[in-house]
Parts: C-alpha cells; structure tokens; sequence
C-alpha cells in the first residue's frame, strides 16, 4: 500500500496546502467572512489579491503537473501476486470494502474562481473523496476495491467522537468483521484545542483508541501527521487575508508540538501494529512549509 500513499501525498500537497488552509473553516465561519467582504474595504481588497493568487497557482499547477496521469498509471501497473490480506501486511487495494475519513483535512471548500469573485465562499463541508481530483477511495477502487465510503461523522466534533460515530455506522454493515476497513485521520490544528491536553497529536492518538476499541478485527488505519507550525505561519505570512483568518489559530499553533506527535507515534508502533489492527502513521505534513511564497 505504500505506493498508493506516496501518490496521494504528492498529489494531497501540491494541491491543498495554500487552498485549504487559506479558507478551511466552518460554514459559520464563512458566513462571517461572507459579511466581512461586504463591511471591510481593506479585507476584501486582500481576499481579491488571495483569490487571485489561488486561481493562478491552481492553473499552473493543473498545466505543469495534471494529476490525471495519477488514476491512468494506477489503472496500468500489473497485479501483485500475494495471499490474499490475512493481515494488515498483506492487505491489497482491492480487499479493502469499508472507507472512512476523519479530521478538517477530509473536506475540502470549493474553489470557483467566478463565486469566489463575488464573495460567495460556498460550504467547506464538501468531503475529499466527492472531489474530482484523484482521492484515495478513487485510487482504491481503479485497483479494484468494491468500497462502501462512510460519512457519518461531523468534522466540528472532537476527533474521538468521529471516530465512535464511524465505527457505529460501520458496525450496523452486516459482516462488517470480516471485511477490511480503512479508515484515513487527517487531522490539522482545528481537530485539536488550544491546550498541551487537547492538542491535535493527542486528539489523534484517543481517537486510534476508541477505533481500536470498537473495530479491533481487519481495521487499517491511517494517519497523517501534520505537525509543527511551518505551514500556519507561512500561509498567514503569505497574505493579508490569510493572516486575519488565521490569526484566531495562533494558540492553537503553539499546541502542536512535533515531541507529542514523536511520543504518538512511538505509542502507536508499541500498542497498534497487530495484525488485525494496524495503524500507520504518515509524515505528510511534519513540519511541513510552504515553499516559494512570495514576501507580502
Ligand atoms: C462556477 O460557478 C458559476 C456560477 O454558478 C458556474 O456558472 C460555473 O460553471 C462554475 N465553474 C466551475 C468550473 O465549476
Ligand atoms: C483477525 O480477524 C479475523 C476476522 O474476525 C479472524 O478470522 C482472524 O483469525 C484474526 N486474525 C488474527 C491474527 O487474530
């Protein structure tokens, strides 16, 4: 499977990073900003300059690296030949049959450059797997995997009450402990509160723990570490707007220490790499930044 990750986190970075963090928030968030663009000449001025600078980023980046060349290559390469998954370690694409995902990463806010224009942001409720970017379940299933996607969970709710509203939609799937389960924590600074208790890492690791409770028999999980505060200080360095948006973060940053997401991982490889319930965690976005931005 680790293929498949590499691909997706290719194709997850150079694509969401400035999108999603400039106006990942929720919808009352957004009717807030909605307001802001109409009473505030300064902010909608900068939000104009952010929008623009998104709209010629995502064509350049759409010429100089399309990612449909993602879901053909994937639908060429040969089959592997190994016993069908009896483990986590041998589990295939096409034996995966339940997907979920969780976390603020999971969903993703439209990016229409003529709504945008206007001031009209749209819901960021819109969920990863719907877009038409080449998403994991997407590649899973040119692989041939017959999935059923959850949705059950609501993105504002702490990280270890997706996880139990998840696990209780999958378990209401009859046969649901035979079959394979992946279920993808992308998590970011907004899963976790502003506090050394409720920080993202620790937010991650109770929700592992409720999954491992509730789906023990062929869960695989996965998530993607996204520590440090590289990537919230540059975007809101990049902009105006995006440091106004993002100002209300600047606690929570402080909270996401890279030594608590290191203690994390280091529990999980102890507690969590069973055969019927792995969990793999996926350096993604640790300390991660954003590169070429130009200065303000
Ligand atoms: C953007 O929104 C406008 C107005 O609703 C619509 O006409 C247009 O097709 C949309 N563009 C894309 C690329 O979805
Ligand atoms: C994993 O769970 C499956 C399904 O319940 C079971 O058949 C299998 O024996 C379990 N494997 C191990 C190693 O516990």
């Amino acid at each position: 499977m680790a293929g498949f990750f590499r691909i997706q986190n290719l194709a997850a970075t150079s694509f969401f990073v400035v999108v999603s963090l400039a106006i990942a928030q929720n919808d009352e968030q957004l009717t807030r900003t909605e307001e802001k663009l109409t009473t505030d000449r300064d902010f909608y001025d900068q939000w104009m300059k952010l929008i623009n600078v998104q709209a010629e980023q995502l064509e350049e980046q759409s010429l100089d690296y399309p990612l449909d060349y993602v879901i053909r290559d994937l639908a060429q390469c040969p089959e592997t030949k190994i016993q069908p998954g009896l483990d986590t370690n041998a589990v295939q694409p096409q034996d995966i049959a339940i997907y979920a995902e969780m976390g603020q990463l999971s969903s993703y806010c439209p990016s229409n450059h003529t709504l945008l224009s206007a001031g009209i942001l749209g819901s960021c409720k819109q969920r990863s797997h719907t877009m038409k970017l080449p998403s994991l379940p997407k590649m899973l299933q040119i692989r041939g995997a017959d999935l059923k996607t959850i949705d059950a969970n609501h993105l504002e709710d702490p990280l270890p009450d997706q996880a139990k509203s998840i696990a209780d939609e999958i378990t209401r799937i009859p046969g649901y402990e035979e079959m394979w389960k992946m279920i993808v924590i992308t998590a970011t600074i907004q899963d976790g509160t502003a506090s050394e208790t409720g920080q993202t890492a620790i937010e991650v690791l109770a929700a592992i723990q409720e999954l491992g409770q509730l789906l023990p028999k062929k869960t695989f999980v996965v998530v993607l570490r996204t520590s440090g505060s590289g990537l919230w200080r540059d975007a809101s360095h990049a902009n105006e707007a995006c440091r106004t948006q993002l100002s209300k973060w600047k606690v929570h940053n402080k909270f996401n220490y890279n030594s608590v997401w290191d203690q994390v991982e280091i529990i999980v490889q102890k507690n969590y790499l069973r055969p019927n319930f792995s969990v793999e965690i996926l350096p993604l976005f640790r300390d991660a930044a954003l590169n070429n931005l130009p200065n303000m």
